[in-house]
C-alpha cells in the first residue's frame, strides 16, 4: 500500500510518500524561513499565501522523487489541523481534491497524532509507549496506547518549549526559528554562567510552565547581555535549564508509568525540539535509569514534514479509519484519548 501526506499546517509545506512496508518512497518539504525572517516569527497570511504558491510544485517532486504517478497512489493523507488555519485549509483541499479525482480514499490526519506516531514507522515502536511531544505549538506528556488513543498525564500551562527556544532567540534578535540557532551559540556557551528558574519542578506535577523562564531569559539579557559571549552563556544556561525541566517531568511520568504497572515498549521524544541533540541525549540518560528503551524519529523527521502525515495515514488505512471529504480543517484538535 502506497499513502501519500500533505503537511500545511505551519511554515513548511511538504509532501512525502510512504508504504505499509515502512518505506520512505520520497520527502519533499518546502521551508518559508526567508518569507517570515523579517518578522522573528510565522506570518498566518503570509504562510497560507507561501502554501498555495508552493503546493503543486511540492506534491509533484514528491510523486516525481517517489517515482510514482498519481495512479499508484492508494490513499491521499492531509494534515487537517492543528495548526494556522489558513496553511491547512490549503493542504487539507489539495488532498481531498486529488482524492476526489482519482477516486481515493482520503484520510485526515492530526499534525500532532502524527509527531506523535512518527516512531512508529522510524523506529518500530509498539503501543503503549510514553510520549514527549514538544513542538512549536505543543508540549505534552502522554500515554499513547493506541492509535487515536492518547492519555495526557502532562502538559503546559503556558508556552510551548519550542515557542520558548523562539522567543528567547528573538529577544537576543538571533533569528528565526529560534531553535536550531539556541542549540549552535549553546555549544559555545557557559552553561552554569546563569542561574535560571525550572517552573514547577519542585511538585509531583507533570505539568509545564515556560513563561517564568522566558521572563528570566529577558531580564537576564536585561542586565547582562553585552556581547557574543554572554549571548552564548545565556542560550547554553537556557539549554541546561530545559534539559532539567523536561528531565524531571520525564522522571516523574516514568515512575508514575511504574506505579501503574504500564508495560511500555519505549518512550520517545517527538516535534521539533526533539532534534536537539542535547535534549536528546538527556532524555536518553533519564530513560536508561528506568530501563526503559529510548527512541526519537531521526533528526530531519522531527520538525514538520510530510513524510509522518503519509505514515499517520497508513496508520489509519491498515485500521480501517477514513475520512469523508467534507471534514472541516480544524485550528484547535486536542488529541483522542
Ligand atoms: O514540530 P515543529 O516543526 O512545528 C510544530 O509543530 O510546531 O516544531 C518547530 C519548533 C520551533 O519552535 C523550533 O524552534 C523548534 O521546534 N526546534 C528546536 C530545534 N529545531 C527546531 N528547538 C530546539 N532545538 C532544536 N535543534
Ligand atoms: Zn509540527
Amino acid at each position: 500500500m502506497r499513502i501519500f501526506g500533505i503537511e500545511s499546517s505551519c511554515d513548511e509545506t511538504a509532501a512525502a510518500a510512504v508504504t505499509d512496508d515502512r518505506e520512505i518512497l520520497s520527502n519533499v518539504i518546502y521551508s518559508q524561513t526567508l518569507e517570515h525572517l523579517a518578522y522573528s516569527g510565522v506570518v498566518p497570511e503570509i504562510a497560507a499565501r507561501a502554501h498555495l504558491e508552493k503546493i503543486d510544485l511540492v506534491v509533484k517532486k514528491a510523486l516525481a522523487d517517489a517515482e510514482l504517478t498519481v495512479s499508484d497512489i492508494d490513499a491521499v493523507a492531509g494534515t487537517c489541523g492543528p495548526g494556522l488555519i489558513g496553511g491547512v485549509v490549503v493542504g487539507a483541499t489539495f488532498a481531498k481534491a486529488m482524492s476526489f479525482s482519482l477516486g481515493i480514499p482520503f484520510i485526515a490526519v492530526n499534525h500532532i497524532e502524527a509527531h506523535a506516531l512518527c516512531a512508529r514507522l522510524t523506529n518500530d515502536v509498539k503501543f503503549p509507549y510514553l510520549l514527549l511531544l514538544a513542538s512549536g505549538g505543543h508540549c505534552q506528556i502522554c500515554v499513547a496506547h493506541g492509535i487515536e488513543q492518547f492519555e495526557v498525564i502532562g502538559k503546559t500551562l503556558d508556552d510551548s518549549v519550542g515557542e520558548s527556544f523562539d522567543k528567547v532567540a528573538k529577544m537576543m534578535a538571533l533569528g528565526y526559528p529560534g531553535g536550531p540557532i539556541v542549540e549552535k551559540l549553546a555549544n559555545n556557551g557557559n552553561p552554569d554562567r546563569f542561574q535560571l528558574p525550572r517552573p514547577l519542578c519542585s511538585k509531583d506535577l507533570l505539568d509545564f510552565s515556560f513563561s517564568g523562564l522566558k521572563t528570566a531569559v529577558r531580564i537576564t539579557i536585561e542586565k547582562h547581555i553585552s556581547n557574543e559571549q554572554d549571548k552564548a552563556d545565556l542560550c547554553a544556561s537556557f539549554q541546561r535549564t530545559v534539559n532539567d525541566v523536561l528531565s524531571y517531568k520525564m522522571n516523574a511520568a516514568l515512575c508514575l508509568c511504574e506505579s501503574r504497572n504500564i508495560d511500555l515498549d519505549a518512550a520517545v521524544i517527538s516535534g521539533g525540539v526533539a532534534a536537539n541533540k542535547s535534549i536528546r541525549n538527556s532524555i536518553q540518560i533519564i530513560c536508561n535509569k528506568h530501563d526503559v528503551r529510548f527512541c526519537a524519529p531521526p533528526i530531519n523527521l522531527c520538525t514538520d514534514n510530510g513524510v509522518m502525515i503519509a505514515w499517520n495515514g497508513v496508520e489509519k488505512a491498515l485500521a480501517n479509519k477514513f475520512d469523508n471529504l467534507d471534514f472541516r480543517p480544524r485550528p484547535r484538535w486536542p488529541l483522542k484519548s
